[in-house]
């Protein structure tokens, strides 16, 4: 019997990056992506189409994507686009995926987009449309979907509702986000299983944080209501800068433990992770690593 497969996407090199003061190069960036290709991972997040002025560290997205595309054919690569513009702009650089980004507050949208609820949901409806219309796969993130650092708690009967206005504008992967990493693992597991069963055939993907340490078990909550679609970071590195509070994402390298542990496949290599993670710090200039890093070197090391 074959194991059964979990699909990870790496959001190092756009989640993990976007909000880090040190000024990593195109070239740097692509090497990281080299790498996490290397270990086995099938699926990226690569960069994001936004504003410059809002996020310095994505400005070469339109240099890095080509880049990444003739160096790995084959593997799935998506870009982080906020409106039609940057739709446009992931188009000319060649981008095959696309992920909008709709969060599920009033105030969260404000922020991070500079949009209402209405008008975020309404570009992001426009935009999965245009992209599906172009032919390029899309990702629809819903972020803040447990809670807001702005408004708390969100209710689960809105995510829902705006999870199935993504997948009716033709989002094929629908990315349920705890931006600030402040879901408690059983609401988590009740909250997935109302979304899969609202969403029924729909992929549906999850997006955690590790920062109060539930990392994992949100993991866990989520396979156990039968998720089997993950977004991770290697080395724990992320956060949104307009998210008071976020810290970094669950590791790559922990959930692959977590995955592999409960006896499904990730395809991924935790030695050629640890390669991905070695080039992130020697960039970064700082230790990174998910909760599992250091006892992982000590195996591999033995
Ligand atoms: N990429 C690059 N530039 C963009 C853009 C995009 N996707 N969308 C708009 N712009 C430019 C406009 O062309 C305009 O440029 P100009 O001043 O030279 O004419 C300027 O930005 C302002 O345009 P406007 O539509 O008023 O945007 P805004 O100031 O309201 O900002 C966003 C809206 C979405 C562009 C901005 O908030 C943003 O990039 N947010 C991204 C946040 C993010 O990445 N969060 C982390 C990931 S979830
Ligand atoms: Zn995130």
């Amino acid at each position: 019997m074959g194991r059964e497969r979990i699909f990870i996407t790496d959001v190092s090199p756009r989640d993990g990056l976007q909000n880090q003061a040190v000024p990593v190069s195109t070239a740097d960036k692509l090497e990281l992506v080299r790498r996490l290709a290397a270990a086995g991972v099938g699926s990226v997040e690569a960069t994001s189409f936004v504003s410059p002025r809002a996020v310095p560290q994505m400005a070469d997205a339109a240099d890095l994507l080509p880049q990444i595309h003739a160096a790995l054919p084959a593997l799935r690569v998506s870009a982080l686009v906020p409106n039609q513009k940057g739709l446009e702009r992931a188009l000319a650089a060649g981008a095959r995926e696309v992920a909008v980004v709709l969060s599920a507050t009033e105030t969260m949208n404000q922020k991070n987009i500079n949009m209402g609820l209405a008008q975020a949901t309404d570009v992001s409806v426009a935009t999965l449309q245009q992209a599906r219309a172009l032919g390029l796969a899309t990702r629809a993130y819903v972020a803040v979907a447990f809670e807001c650092p702005f408004e708390g708690a969100v209710p689960a009967d809105r995510v829902i509702a705006l999870a199935q206005r993504m997948a009716a504008a033709g989002a094929q992967e629908i990315v349920v986000a705890d931006t600030i990493g402040a879901a408690a693992p059983a609401e988590a597991k009740r909250r997935l299983g109302a979304l899969l069963q609202a969403l029924p055939g729909h992929a549906l993907a999850v997006h955690f944080h590790d920062t109060r340490g539930l990392g994992t078990a949100l993991a866990w909550a989520a396979l156990e209501a039968g998720i089997r679609r993950f977004d991770a970071s290697a080395g724990g590195i992320g956060g949104c800068p307009f998210a008071p509070g976020a810290a970094g994402n669950l590791a790559t390298e922990d959930l692959v433990l977590l995955a592999e542990g409960c006896g499904f496949d990730t395809g991924i290599s935790q030695t050629g992770l640890l390669q991905a993670v070695d080039h992130a710090q020697a960039v970064l200039g700082r230790a990174l690593g998910g909760r599992s890093s250091a006892w992982l070197r000590r195996q591999l090391a033995r």
